[in-house]
């Protein structure tokens, strides 16, 4: 298939709700590309809207970097149609980078644990709750299907800058 240009901050589509998929069967196409764009941009995640799909699909998945042992593992997972329900009260802030967003870092709260629900590529259910960092991703890449982009959720954006000068020595997460 085919690696797809990334829609960046300050196309109106990335601020846009994404529509709910009718036709499952319908998206092979539409995965395999946000597959393959992912991939080659090394993202941890990616939602159909930042390839300009206006459809309620996201994908996510970082497998255990050998650079970064410490960063949790997230199974590859396609997810349409999602649903999450925040599991207590507790979050957690972070930082996030998008690739809608290039070079940019913001200090993000989101929820510390949550189930997630919704449908994979074959149409079967996933149903699974999870916290950290995987929580963090689903959390990030559901936002873009209500047109909602990090830096809105920045709470002080003294938190929020170039990645080359708040980690000048780098930075393990990749973007989503
Ligand atoms: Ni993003």
């Amino acid at each position: 298939m085919a690696v797809r240009a990334i829609r960046r901050m300050g196309d109106p589509l990335l601020w846009a709700r994404a529509q709910e998929v009718s036709d499952i069967s319908a998206l092979a196409d539409l995965v395999a590309d946000m597959k393959d764009t992912m991939a080659a941009l090394q993202g941890a995640g990616l939602a159909a809207p930042q390839i300009g799909v206006p459809l309620r699909v996201v994908l996510f998945g970082v497998s255990v970097n050998p650079r970064y042992p410490d960063a949790a593992a997230v199974p590859e997972t396609i997810l349409v149609n999602p649903v999450i329900e925040p599991l207590g009260e507790e979050q957690d802030e972070a930082w996030e980078g998008c690739l809608s967003v290039p070079g940019m870092r913001g200090l993000v709260p989101r929820h510390r644990r949550i189930r997630y629900r919704g449908f994979d590529i074959d149409g079967a259910m996933i149903d699974r709750e999870v916290e950290g960092f995987h929580a963090r991703v689903v959390q990030h890449e559901c936002d873009h299907l209500d047109g909602i982009l990090y830096p809105s959720r920045i709470r002080d954006l003294k938190f929020f800058g170039y990645e080359s000068v708040l980690f000048p020595e780098g930075f393990a997460e990749q973007d989503a």
